[in-house]
């Protein structure tokens, strides 16, 4: 169902209420946000794509992701910038396959070639600057293993959207620009799908 969707990509009833922190309070830990991340972004960003055995999340939030991406592979790390929202993933999550960490993912703390896959979903336009969001995917990128995969979604541009978000960052990517950021940053067979929401799958090259 894509109306959780469309709640942070177009028109929705919460976008008419009031500010972003209690739209995103309500929004991202329900179970309605969950479905859709689950059910319509997950699927399809994973089709044909190896994740591999060690995985890294940025900007789990709540976990939409996370508690689906977790059952596909051996080790997920999620880095979350917001001590609050990680120190909830930690409790959650305590003793299973999925290790917290607090941090932001513009600056990495794991050697080069760390993961074999890597995902953000619904938080680029949560970063300030494009530079900024450069940062992410070039540390994405150092820490991949050779033919190690990114996907990842976000909410296009919009009015609405920019409602949402009164009184916190809003700074969404442009979908047409997102496929020459990846490629000079490095990455190959990239995939960029625009429906009602931004998707994308990069590769890293692997080693000849
Ligand atoms: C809108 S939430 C999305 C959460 C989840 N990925 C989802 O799709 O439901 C964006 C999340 O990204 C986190 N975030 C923003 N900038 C970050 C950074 N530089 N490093 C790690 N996490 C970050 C925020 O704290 C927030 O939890």
């Amino acid at each position: 169902m894509k109306r959780a969707g469309r709640l942070l990509a177009r028109t929705g009833p919460l976008l008419k209420v009031v500010v972003m922190n209690s739209n995103h309070a309500r929004l991202c830990p329900s179970p309605e946000w969950a479905e859709h991340i689950q059910n319509e972004i997950l699927p399809e960003v994973t089709s044909g794509v190896d994740l591999g055995q060690d995985m890294l999340e940025i900007g789990p939030g709540p976990g939409a992701a996370t508690e689906w991406l977790r059952q596909r592979v051996q080790n997920l790390t999620v880095v979350e910038i917001d001590e609050e929202a990680a120190a909830k993933l930690k409790e959650r999550y305590a003793g299973t396959n999925v290790q917290v960490v607090v941090g932001s993912a513009t600056e990495l703390a794991y050697p080069d070639e760390s993961f074999d896959s890597a995902g953000s979903f619904t938080m680029l336009h949560h970063v300030p600057t494009l530079a900024l969001q450069n940062k992410i995917f070039s540390e994405a990128f150092r820490v991949l293993r050779p033919g190690g995969v990114l996907i990842g979604s976000d909410s296009l541009p919009s009015n609405d959207l920019h409602h949402f978000h009164a009184d916190d960052t809003y700074n969404p990517i442009e979908p047409a620009a997102l496929l020459t950021r990846l490629q000079t940053i490095g990455f190959q067979r990239i995939t960029v799908i625009v429906d009602w929401s931004v998707k994308f799958v990069a590769v890293k090259a692997p080693r000849e």
